[in-house]
């Protein structure tokens, strides 16, 4: 395993809406490079950057035009050449995002492969050879002068690149072992080699598993990809890192990632912690956007049950555990903010948990000062409801909260409105601040080697009618109250019982005798 995976503690950058440094209203390279001092003194250690290449921008950078060049908007390659060197002399491992899956329907290679006459790209999509053989697939006709039907990955300016079919079942099909195939897998290894010859750490990789279609169940034809992608880092790139957006690391893990996403999908165990609200039975889709109940486990009223989080969750770990890890996120670029349901007191509370778990834990920019998600604000970019989510970070109280000296309708996306918009100024070295919470918790856990990566975990208080929750981790344990009572709990009622120092609080904590009793809405370590 990669070692400094075992302590990294990430910080997720949309680059639209970090810091612009050059007055046009839009993040970009060199503002992100000017506030990596702001980003170790946190503690971060690794960053991850979401797409910064060249791209019309119709899913707001995950439809690549051209993998290896910056977006102008974001600055030049060189800048981020300069980024990756001084993120390094900080100590900061910088992750790139990878976009497999698809291009935009603007890449070069789609724009070849769209022609009539055949030529090196052809076969680098998911073509059928006539127009009517797809239906019922997510396909596009009438947009190319080639004489047949794409296939999509995502939107419709995505078009799915082809790494073949698990199942064969139509005569257009290609297998997942043909050349193409193969030139497509190591065409996405140059571009991986491209970025890591240049100082890049590794790739978050966008729906790692999409690759292969019509795959088995258990996904074996695209977890033989990224094996193959894992041998060359190995080789060649042994201090880098793959981290899967997959969301099933029992299958991602064996694949050959380092560490693997828990999504904010329907019927996750990661969505009952922060954001459950969308199975309520009053709302009747998935939109995120259409707010009813929450009974997120961390909101004080919630009555929680950690157990639907651990039911999920458990059997991955074990099945992981000692070859990869899982990222649990405080959300990212496609969730709601946990701001939108969590006050600041829930969410110390939740961050306690955030970074007291195994594995590698992301942190999404502002979620540190609890920047909210903002309603109701029109699509941009392909993000729609994900677009409140992805607005500037508010620095302090000067022009645009510091994210930009343009004129503020020239943002990429409007600020906060409202008249207590957290910022980062307000709350640096104010002790009780979210910030300082924030701060102080990953302190924590660079300071004991139990609390990261590999320490061991295991739950050893956790009901489905108490919202108290103990696990230990190494020779320490962890507890969590979410409530707005104090609960108590007795040592002989915990697994193996508990320490008597206190290493770590949130809110009240009381050791006496046999008990320990938690405050309401507290967060302890004991060793
Ligand atoms: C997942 C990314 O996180 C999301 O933002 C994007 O729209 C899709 N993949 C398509 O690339």
């Amino acid at each position: 395993m990669v070692n400094w995976l075992k302590d990294a503690v990430f910080y997720e950058i949309y680059p639209q809406s970090f810091q612009d440094s050059n007055g046009d209203g839009i993040g970009d390279i060199d503002g992100i490079t000017s506030r990596l001092d702001y980003i170790k003194e946190l503690g971060f250690n690794a960053l991850w950057i979401n797409p910064c290449y060249d791209s019309p921008f119709k899913d707001a950078g995950y439809d690549v035009r051209n993998y290896k060049k910056v977006a102008s908007r974001y600055g030049s390659n060189e800048d981020l050449y300069r980024l990756f060197g001084e993120a390094h002399k900080r100590g900061i491992h910088v992750l790139l995002d990878l976009v497999p899956g698809h291009t935009s329907e603007e890449h070069p290679w789609f724009v070849e492969s769209g022609r009539q006459e055949r030529n090196a790209y052809s076969d680098r999509y998911v073509w059928a050879d006539y127009a009517w053989a797809m239906t019922g697939r997510p396909y596009i006709a009438g947009e190319c002068e080639r004489d047949g039907i794409y296939m999509l990955n995502f939107f419709k300016s995505q078009p799915a690149l082809n790494y073949g079919f698990g199942e064969i079942d139509e005569d257009w099909q290609m297998p997942a072992d043909c050349p193409a195939a193969i030139e497509t897998r190591e065409a996405m290894k140059d571009v991986m080699r491209f970025w890591m010859d240049r100082g890049c750490d590794g790739f978050r990789v966008d729906m790692a598993d999409s690759l292969v279609k019509n795959d088995t169940k258990d996904k074996a034809f695209t977890q033989k990809i990224w094996q193959d992608v894992r041998q060359m880092f190995d080789k060649d790139y042994p201090e880098c890192v793959l981290i899967s957006e997959w969301d099933n690391p029992s299958q991602s893990i064996p694949g050959g990632f380092h560490s693997d996403f828990t999504l904010d999908n329907p019927g996750s165990g990661y969505r009952t912690l922060f954001r459950d609200y969308r199975d309520d039975p009053d709302n009747k889709g998935s939109n995120p956007a259409i707010l009813t109940k929450d009974h997120s486990f961390f909101r004080k009223d919630a009555g929680g049950n950690i157990l639907r989080f651990l039911d999920k969750f458990l059997p991955h770990y074990e099945a992981v555990k000692g070859k990869g890890y899982i990222s649990l996120i405080s959300g990212n670029h496609d969730t709601p903010r946990l701001r939108r349901t969590l006050d600041p007191d829930e969410l110390k509370v939740a961050y306690g948990f955030l970074f007291t778990m195994p594995g590698v834990p992301f942190m999404y920019y502002g979620d540190e000062i609890g920047m909210r998600y903002i309603d109701n604000l029109p699509t941009k970019e392909g993000g729609y409801s994900r677009t409140g989510t992805r607005t500037p970070m508010q620095w302090d109280h000067s022009r645009n909260m510091g994210f930009s000296t343009a004129f503020p309708e020239d943002l990429y996306l409007p600020l906060d409105p409202s008249d207590d918009a957290p910022c980062v100024e307000e709350q640096l070295g104010k002790e009780d601040s979210l910030l300082e919470t924030v701060r102080s918790l990953i302190a924590l856990r660079h300071s004991q080697a139990d609390l990261q990566a590999d320490g061991t975990f295991e739950p050893v208080y956790a009901k489905a009618d108490c919202p108290l929750f103990l696990y230990r981790r190494g020779s320490l344990i962890c507890g969590v109250n979410p409530s707005s009572s104090a609960i108590t709990v007795k040592a002989s009622e915990v697994k193996d019982g508990f320490g008597d120092q206190l290493l770590y609080s949130i809110g009240s904590a009381d050791i006496s005798g046999d008990d320990l009793t938690l405050g309401a809405q507290s967060f302890v370590v004991l060793a």
